[in-house]
């Protein structure tokens, strides 16, 4: 595996797979068995794997989130060099957005899909992601690029500008990877106190109950009930919890507004905002 930090490098290395099937798992570290399940579809499906790791300033609309964001590119490396990755690419800021280049002040068309959910609570995030997915994409040059439900939103918008900006990638969806106790395995769970780590798990317990409800009672009671259930536990506080189309990601009202519907929710433990979402239908 090579490590590569900058553009010209890495160039070089993507020549040498010319005539393999490209696979990428963007990523912005502290990798954890999340990750890894991403990084394992691809070694299995593809050629070559490029990974990257990059804490990309744009997409942070909270400055002390940037900063406390976990680094560590060494305990990185070693975690997915035994997967039999071919490079991890992991830029400076510089290398990304150059100064006297316009990447980081590209305005995207996201078809909407950020009027909901994270979007209005994240100001400018998902153009953020969308700043460095595409430049990542235009460096990478794969045909193949995974992406987790983790992040439903992310995926779906990814999805929506792949296809608006004609890349011929091809987006893969990964289910959620969860440690025994079904909290979502995320880099933001370092970040957790012992006692808010214990409390984390209740969230996924929390919102699994919203399945029993579907059609039982309406959208806006089954939503307070689940808050009700996660701020149960004191640690625990609900930004929101949110019924949505699945391919629309709007919010519905009924459930008989649309076939496929998820729940989506953003939770704070202490400062730590950690989001989850669930297949109802
Ligand atoms: P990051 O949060 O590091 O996540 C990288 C990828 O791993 C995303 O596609 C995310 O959905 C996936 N992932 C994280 N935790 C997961 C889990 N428990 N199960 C399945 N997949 C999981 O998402 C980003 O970085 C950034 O926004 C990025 C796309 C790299 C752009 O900066």
């Amino acid at each position: 595996m090579k490590v590569i930090s900058t553009v010209a490098e890495f160039d070089a290395a993507r020549k040498l797979l010319e005539d393999k099937t490209v696979g990428f798992v963007p990523t912005m570290g502290a990798l954890h068995e999340g990750h890894a399940s991403l990084i394992r579809r691809a070694v299995s499906e593809c050629g070559a794997v490029v990974v990257s790791d990059f804490v990309n300033p744009t997409q942070f609309n909270n400055k002390t989130d940037f900063e406390t964001y976990p680094r560590r590119l060494e305990d990185d490396a070693a975690f997915i060099e035994p997967m039999g990755v071919s490079v991890l690419f992991a830029p400076t800021v510089e290398e990304m957005y150059p100064e006297g280049t316009d990447y980081n002040k590209k305005v995207f068309d996201l078809g909407g899909l950020d009027r909901y959910g994270e979007g209005p609570r994240r100001p400018g995030h998902f153009n953020g992601m969308a700043q460095v997915v595409t430049r990542l994409f235009d460096i990478v040059r794969p045909d193949r690029a995974y992406f987790g439900e983790k992040d439903f939103q992310q995926l779906a918008i990814v999805e929506y500008f792949v296809k608006a900006l004609g890349y011929n990638i091809e987006i893969v969806r990964c289910p959620i990877a969860r440690g025994a106790d079904g909290l979502a395995l995320s880099s933001r769970n370092k970040l957790l106190t012992p006692g808010q780590r214990e409390a984390a798990p209740h969230i996924y317990r929390s919102i699994l109950k919203a399945r029993d409800m579907v059609g039982r009672m309406p959208v806006a009671e089954a939503i307070k009930a689940v808050v009700s259930l996660i701020d149960a536990d004191s640690r625990l506080r609900t930004e929101y919890v949110e019924i949505i189309n699945s391919l629309t990601l709007r919010p519905v009202t009924d459930w008989n507004e649309a076939e496929h519907l998820r729940l989506t929710c953003a939770v704070y433990a202490g400062q730590v905002r950690l989001i989850d979402n669930i297949e109802l239908r």
